[in-house]
């Protein structure tokens, strides 16, 4: 896979190069980042292209809009951002790829920056047909001269700004997706062992072909979150008013008898009637959840025995919150496995989305982790043995 230091080593000063960013970043109510931790992750990419002269076209999606300009998905935030740590001003253009797109990508000097409007204003981005997909991408690709891939959250999306323009231009991938790439390699391709996962989040559904892809490869899968108490379902337990996918009772039935040994599951929970800050809680062991109550963070027992477990690690993965850690009677679960996490002696990966929000949220330190995923979805999905259509396009030759 060419890489976008190779395309620096050709030359890139006074050329227009499109770089996908992942710059989805939380926003409160008031449109103020909540999180800028995938804007700083994409820093090198640019910094290096602005440093070699070139004129950087930034491509980015914002949640989920559909298909039409909203302002409440605009990137204006992001563009002031990103402006602020670059230390340069970054325009955003009016729109995605459009009239005032195309004067200003003309307009660029060398080491400028310019933000495109959010991707997913155009309905063509996300388009299933790819002859649409294909005319979006037709206008991006005459905004520049090269394309680089440094949206690694985006990259198992088959949308125009991360798969069909990459068959127009010559391509590379930026240095986040090199970086991230590499680590999870490590964690395939004969991990150092004892290879723990940590797995939370709400639904198990969305968790299941990762734990049947991990399954075989790790020594022990430590289950968290709301996703536990499908788990405990299919052991016969009662989970009260807990989150709970009864259909998917008999698959987690399935994968505790064939791998009993290597689940483990939480031996207390936290329970509580109501979601809010100032729940009452209590801490129930797990074969005695109350009918009343829902189990919204993993007890104080569960804490201690999953840091046990990654205490002998020498690789871990954690995805996903332990309880509902936003609110502060939930947190500790999280806190806790978040701290056993970091104390791992080898290489820990927090992987992406809510996990990666949570290490911050809580204020623990970053630079405690081997490696913080700014992909949730997408390192799942690489995890699962999936093809990425973002990767598989960046390994095919020039078109
Ligand atoms: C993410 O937030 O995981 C990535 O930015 C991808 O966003 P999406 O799930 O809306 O495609």
């Amino acid at each position: 896979m060419r890489t976008v230091d190779d395309l620096l080593a050709e030359g890139v000063s006074g050329r227009r190069v499109f770089v996908r960013a992942d710059l989805n970043v939380p926003l409160d109510k008031t449109q103020a980042i909540t999180d800028d931790g995938r804007i700083r992750a994409s820093l090198p990419t640019l910094q290096a292209l602005r440093d070699a002269g070139a004129r950087v076209v930034v491509a980015a999606h914002l949640g989920r809009p559909e298909g039409a300009p909203d302002p409440q998905y605009s990137l204006a935030p992001v563009a002031a951002r990103l402006g602020e740590l670059l230390g340069a001003d970054v325009p955003l253009a009016a729109d995605v790829a459009g009239e005032d797109a195309r004067a200003r990508a003309a307009d660029l000097g060398d080491g400028d920056v310019l933000l495109l409007e959010n991707v997913r204003f155009e309905a063509n981005e996300t388009a299933k047909d790819a002859d649409l997909r294909g005319e979006l991408a037709d206008r991006f690709a005459a905004l520049a001269d090269a394309y680089v891939d440094d949206a690694f959250g985006a990259v198992h999306r088959k949308h125009a700004s991360v798969y069909d323009v990459a068959l127009r231009l010559p391509h590379s991938a930026g240095r986040l997706v090199v970086e991230e790439l590499d680590v999870l390699r490590r964690l395939t391709e004969d991990p150092e062992r004892p290879y723990v996962v940590v797995l939370g989040g709400s639904k198990v559904s969305d968790k299941l072909a990762v734990i049947e892809a991990l399954l075989p490869k790790v020594d022990r899968l430590l289950v968290g979150g709301g996703m536990c108490f499908t788990f405990l379902a299919a052991q016969g337990l009662g989970v009260g008013g807990s989150l709970l996918e009864a259909d998917q009772v008999d698959t987690c039935r399935r994968l505790l008898d064939e791998n009993g040994d290597r689940i483990v599951l939480p031996l207390d929970v936290v329970c509580a009637a109501d979601l809010s800050d100032d729940a009452q809680t209590t801490v129930v062991a797990v074969d005695a959840i109350p009918d009343d109550l829902k189990g919204l963070d993993v007890g104080p027992r569960t804490v201690e025995a999953f840091g046990r477990e990654l205490g002998g690690a020498r690789t871990v993965f954690w995805n996903g919150p332990m309880g509902v850690f936003e609110l502060a009677p939930f947190q500790a679960g999280t806190r806790g496995v978040a701290e056993a996490v970091a104390a791992v002696d080898g290489l820990s990966v927090v992987g992406g989305g809510d996990s990666a929000a949570a290490v911050r949220q809580l204020g623990l330190d970053e630079s405690a982790y081997g490696h913080i995923s700014t992909g949730g979805g997408a390192s799942l999905e690489y995890l699962e043995g999936r093809e990425l259509p973002g990767i598989a396009v960046l390994e095919r030759g020039d078109a």
